[in-house]
């Protein structure tokens, strides 16, 4: 089976464009793959959290995955911190990245930008740790969405680089960029993506929002000049609906353009947010029950340490040596 690997930051309440972008597509993807999910909590700290809430989240994520229907059984499941080959491949691939390509990613530039009191070196290389995540496993292909394909394009370069000097190390991976819901924009301001770490709470929709704070958002939403419901450069913020509508229904965008042909906004809204509400209700009578488990919670992230750490082991060792590290006797 080929192998699939990819993570989700704990850092604040997962949102739509999360679970669109990413995690439904995981749960597609769990028959016909060797797949990890990570919680990368490692990540997390690159930019300042609350120790007490930050173990909260990552826990929360655990039954969030879990909710939305990947099964420990065929998947790993784990926190990064937990293995600790991460931080260890991660300080060798820092020898092989050069600070002019960090310098040119576009979500260090943006998390700079916001956090300027904070920019410290783990932001900084944060992309050569997330190349690590994904190295230390051999893997083929990585779910994720618009937003990280250029930490993917890095990653193959490293990965392409050191094997170069040392010879076939890694496998090079490739982004899976799903062709909807690959790019969830903010419901307020549809020129920027969605994103949990947002104040304004009007922007985003959480996984875990009650239906009727859903309609609300989706409601208020901003819309655009012109009473026709269709998508185009124009029109961002009826096409982040139309996309939205479209990766929880299934339908095309043809499909849903035709079924709202002459319809007011009004209705449109109705119908966008009731499609959100039917595909989130499930995830969340899921998580409340999967809460009340904790011993399955503990198990499951347990067995998932376990296996990674034993993958994860293999690959540091193979490098290990590659670079001229002594044995260990
Ligand atoms: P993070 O935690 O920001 O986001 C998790 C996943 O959600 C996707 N995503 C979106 N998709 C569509 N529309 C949006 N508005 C939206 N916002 C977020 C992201 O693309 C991502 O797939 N660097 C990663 C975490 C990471 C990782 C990895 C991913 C660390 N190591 C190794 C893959 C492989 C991140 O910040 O994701």
């Amino acid at each position: 089976k080929k192998r699939i690997f990819s993570g989700m930051q704990p850092s604040g309440m997962i949102t739509l464009g999360n679970y669109l972008g990413a995690l439904k597509n995981w749960t597609n993807l769990q028959d016909d793959y060797d797949c990890l999910y990570c919680i990368v909590d490692m990540h997390a700290i690159t930019v300042r959290q609350d120790p007490v809430k930050l173990r909260k989240q990552a826990r929360d994520l655990l039954t969030q995955y879990l909710a939305v229907g990947i099964d420990p059984e065929k998947n790993t499941i784990y926190y990064q911190s937990h293995v600790s080959q991460h931080a260890e491949l991660g300080w060798i691939l820092n020898c092989f990245t050069y600070m002019g390509e960090l310098n040119r990613m576009t979500q260090f530039k943006d998390k700079a930008a916001k956090h300027s009191d904070n920019i410290n070196a783990g932001l900084y290389t944060y992309p050569v740790l997330m190349a690590s995540d994904i190295l230390l496993y051999q893997t083929d292909l990585v779910p994720v969405g618009e937003d990280q394909r250029q930490h993917l394009e890095i990653t193959r370069d490293i990965a392409g680089r050191f094997n170069g000097i040392y010879g076939e190390t890694f496998k090079i991976p490739e982004a899976y960029i799903g062709k909807v819901g690959a790019r969830i924009m903010s419901l307020q301001e549809p020129t920027k993506k969605m994103s949990k770490s947002d104040e304004n709470k009007n922007n985003t929709i959480l996984l875990m929002d009650e239906p009727a704070v859903i309609m609300n958002k989706v409601k208020r939403a901003m819309t655009d000049s012109g009473s026709e419901i269709r998508h185009g450069e124009d029109k961002p913020g009826i096409t982040n609906l139309l996309n939205i509508y479209c990766a929880c229904t299934g339908k095309t965008m043809e499909e849903a353009e035709r079924e709202f042909d002459g319809a007011g906004y009004g209705a449109f809204k109705t119908a966008v947010g009731e499609a959100v509400v039917a595909e989130l209700e499930p995830v969340q009578k899921r998580v409340k029950e999967l809460e009340k488990n904790k011993d399955y919670l503990d198990e499951v992230i347990k067995y998932g340490a376990e296996r990674a750490g034993k993958l994860a082991a293999r690959t540091l060792t193979k490098v290990q040596k590659k670079v001229g590290f002594p044995p260990v006797i």
